[in-house]
């Protein structure tokens, strides 16, 4: 799958299509919502070629990160009809490796049952006596 970085191509309806009616941790996120937190992370999609001539987007994830001490990933989904094929495995990798979260302190994230995904990029269980949360407790990130 081609891999980019580049916010202008995303194709935001089929995110917020996902994220708001698909994904376990964001129902209900509304399109603004999800405009917002685009503009404010660093964003990574797969791109597929598509029947019409342009790509289609089959993968996202995205950080928020201050680039030195602090990234958080998130909203990491690869479309249904596209999984199975190592593009979950490649998007978090591309999220990882981005200039603005490789080399980051603390790169955290929170997930309800790809914990083996994440194991392969050494991310073990957090040392919760160090770690403090306020928010919405539940499945929502
Ligand atoms: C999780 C998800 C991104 C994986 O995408 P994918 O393209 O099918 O993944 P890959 O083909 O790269 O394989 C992922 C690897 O992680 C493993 N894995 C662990 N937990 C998993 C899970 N909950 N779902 C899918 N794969 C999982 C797979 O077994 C596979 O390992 P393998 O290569 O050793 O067989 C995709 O299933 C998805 O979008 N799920 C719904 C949204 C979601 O749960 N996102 C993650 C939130 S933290």
């Amino acid at each position: 799958v081609r891999v980019s970085d580049d916010r202008a191509e995303l194709d935001v309806g089929l995110i917020h299509r996902f994220l708001s009616e698909d994904s376990y941790w964001a129902k209900g996120r509304t399109r603004e919502q999800v405009e917002a937190s685009i503009e404010a992370s660093v964003c990574v999609a797969g791109y597929e070629p598509g029947g019409t001539g342009t790509d289609e987007q089959v993968a996202f994830a995205r950080a928020v990160t201050d680039s030195v001490s602090f990234a958080w990933i998130c909203d990491v989904f690869v479309v249904p009809k596209a999984r199975g094929h190592g593009y979950g495995k490649q998007i978090v990798g591309a999220i990882l490796e981005h200039p603005s979260v490789t080399g980051v302190r603390n790169v955290v994230l929170g997930t309800a049952d790809a914990h083996t995904l994440y194991d392969g990029f050494g991310f073990v269980p957090i040392d919760s006596a160090r770690f403090m949360r306020r928010g919405a407790a539940g499945p929502s990130f």
